[in-house]
C-alpha cells in the first residue's frame, strides 16, 4: 500500500505532529525519517497534552507501531526518558522500533553546538543545542557512532576512542572548554543506557517495507520544515538534515514511487524560531496578537517565535519541492478578531517583481513582501467542525490560498485538540 508524507512547509511548529496524529487513527506504522530530538510536536486529546520530541507522533494509537528511522539522530538518554515519561502517562511505547542505522548524539555533540555558537556571536543560527548540527556532521564525516554500536562494547569503545581524541583536542584547543571523560560517556551509553535501547533496535527498512507489500499504510513524519532543509532552506539558518519529503525517502529507505500522498502542513500565518531572514516577518501589535493568540513560544525551548503573513511565494515554492498534494491548515482560529489580513502573494526586489523565492540568498534577504489584503472575521471558530459554519471571510482566505498554489486545502484546524478541525474531503 502507498505511504502518505507529512511535511512542514514553513519553517517548523506549522503543527506537523497534530496532524501526524489525527490521520495516524488509519495507519499501521509511523515513521520520523529525520531530525532529531530538536523537534517539538505538540499534540492535545480531549484536553490532555503531549509534547513529542524523537518518538514518532503515531504513538498515541494503540494498533501503530512509531518507527524511528535511519535518518533520525538519536539521543538515547533522551530517547529513553521520553517513554518513561509517556508510560508514567498511561501511554504504551512497547511497540516503538528504531533503526540500528541511526546516528546518536553523544555528549560532545552538545559541547560542540554550544561552543560554536558562541563563537558566531551575532552571527549565530540560533540552533536548539541539542548537538544536532554536530551528530550531522559526523555522519557525513563517517566517524558518527551508530545504534547498532550499542549492542557491540567493543566497537563502541574503539569508535568512540578515535573520535574523543579529535573532539577533546578542537573543545580544548580551539574552544577552550574542558575534555570530556570517555569512560564516562561509555559507562552512560554501554551501561545505563544500552540495556533500555536494545530491546528497541530493529531492521527498520525490513519492517516497512513488509508493511507496505502487506497492504498496510505507512506514514512518514517530518520534523522542521522545508525552509530548515539543509539544500533547500534558507542556508545557513537551517537545520542540519533534508525534512523536504524527498528527505523521506533516505531517511526511513523506501523509493519514491512508494508515496503516493504528501500531506503538506501550513500555519494560517508563519513563524519562525531562531535566526535567518522572514520576508512576511510583522511586528508591533499583529505580532504580539498572533503570538499572544496562538501561543507561539517553542514547545521545548520556550523561545518566542517570529510570526508573520501567510507567505504564498514560499509556500508555492514548498508544494514544488515536496509534491505536496494536498494542504492541511492550521491555526485558522488564531486570525479571528484581526479585523484585515494580509497574504503575500510576491516580492519585490530592486524595483522588480520577484513571483519565485530568489535563488540568491543575498536577494532573499533585503526582498520587501507584497500584499493581498482581504477581509478578516470576528467569530471564535475553536468550536466549528463542518464547512458551512466557516465564516465567508475564512472560506474566502482559503480559497485564495489553493488557487495560489494549486492544490487543495483538505483540512482546517481551529484549535489544538485533536477533533478541533475542518474537513474539506468530499
Ligand atoms: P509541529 O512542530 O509542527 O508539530 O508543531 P508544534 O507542536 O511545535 O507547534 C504547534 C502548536 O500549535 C502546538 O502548541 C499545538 O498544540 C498548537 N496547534 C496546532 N494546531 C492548532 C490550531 O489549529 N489552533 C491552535 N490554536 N493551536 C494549534
Ligand atoms: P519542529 O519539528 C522550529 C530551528 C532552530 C534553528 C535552526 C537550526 O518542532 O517543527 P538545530 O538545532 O536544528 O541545529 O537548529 O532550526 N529548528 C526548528 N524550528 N521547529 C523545529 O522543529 C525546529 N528544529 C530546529 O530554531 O533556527
Ligand atoms: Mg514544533
Amino acid at each position: 500500500m502507498p505511504a502518505t508524507v507529512v511535511v512542514g512547509t514553513q519553517w517548523g511548529d506549522e503543527g506537523k505532529g497534530r496532524f501526524t496524529d489525527l490521520l495516524a487513527k488509519d495507519m499501521d506504522l509511523v515513521v520520523r525519517y529525520q531530525g532529531g530530538h530538536n523537534a517539538g510536536h505538540r499534540i492535545v486529546v480531549g484536553g490532555e497534552a503531549f509534547s513529542l520530541q524523537l518518538v514518532p507522533s503515531g504513538v498515541l494509537y494503540p494498533h501503530t507501531i512509531p518507527v524511528i528511522g535511519n535518518g533520525v539522530v538519536v539521543d538515547p538518554t533522551v530517547l529513553v526518558a521520553e517513554c518513561e515519561a509517556l508510560e508514567a502517562r498511561g501511554v504504551d511505547t512497547s511497540r516503538l522500533v528504531v533503526s540500528g542505522n541511526a546516528h546518536l548524539i553523544m555528549p560532545y555533540h552538545y559541547e560542540l553546538d554550544r561552543a560554536t555558537e558562541r563563537s558566531l556571536g551575532k552571527n549565530k543560527l540560533g540552533t536548539t543545542k541539542r548537538g544536532i548540527g554536530p551528530a550531522y556532521a559526523d555522519k557525513a564525516a563517517r566517524i558518527g557512532l551508530r545504534i547498532q554500536d550499542l549492542l557491540d562494547p567493543k566497537i563502541f569503545r574503539q569508535k568512540l576512542d578515535v573520535v574523543l581524541r579529535e573532539k577533546n583536542a578542537v573543545l580544548a584547543k580551539v574552544f577552550n572548554r574542558l575534555a570530556l571523560d570517555g569512560e564516562e560517556i561509555a559507562q552512560l551509553y554501554l551501561g545505563e543506557i544500552a540495556p533500555r535501547v536494545a530491546p528497541m533496535i530493529a531492521d527498520t527498512v525490513t519492517l516497512i517495507h513488509d508493511a507496505l507489500d502487506a497492504g498496510k499504510q505507512v506514514m512518514l513524519e517530518g520534523a522542521q520544515a522545508t525552509f530548515l532543509d539543509l539544500d533547500h532552506g534558507t542556508y545557513p539558518y537551517v537545520t542540519s538534515s533534508n525534512p523536504t519529503a524527498g528527505g523521506a525517502c533516505v531517511g526511513s529507505g523506501i523509493g519514491p514511487r512508494e508515496i503516493t500522498r504528501v500531506v503538506g502542513i501550513a500555519k494560517a500565518y508563519v513563524t519562525r524560531v531562531g535566526a535567518g531572514p522572514f520576508p512576511s516577518e510583522v511586528d508591533g501589535a499583529i505580532a504580539d496578537q498572533l503570538v499572544e493568540r496562538g501561543h507561539e513560544y517553542g514547545t521545548n525551548t520556550g523561545r518566542r517565535r517570529r510570526p508573520g503573513w501567510l507567505d504564498l511565494v514560499m509556500l508555492r515554492h514548498a508544494v514544488r519541492l515536496n509534491s505536496v498534494s494536498e494542504i492541511a491548515l492550521t491555526k485558522l482560529d488564531v486570525l479571528s478578531s484581526l479585523s484585515a489580513l494580509r497574504l503575500c502573494v510576491a516580492y519585490e526586489a530592486d524595483g522588480e517583481r520577484l513571483d519565485k523565492v530568489p535563488y540568491h540568498q543575498s536577494v532573499l534577504h533585503r526582498v520587501r513582501p507584497i500584499y493581498e489584503e482581504l477581509a478578516g472575521w470576528s467569530e471564535d471558530l475553536t468550536g466549528v467542525t463542518s464547512v458551512e459554519r466557516l465564516p465567508r471571510a475564512a472560506r474566502e482566505y482559503i480559497a485564495r490560498i489553493e488557487q495560489a498554489v494549486g492544490v487543495p486545502v483538505t483540512f482546517a484546524a481551529v484549535g489544538p485538540d485533536r477533533d478541533q478541525y475542518v474537513s474539506f474531503a468530499a
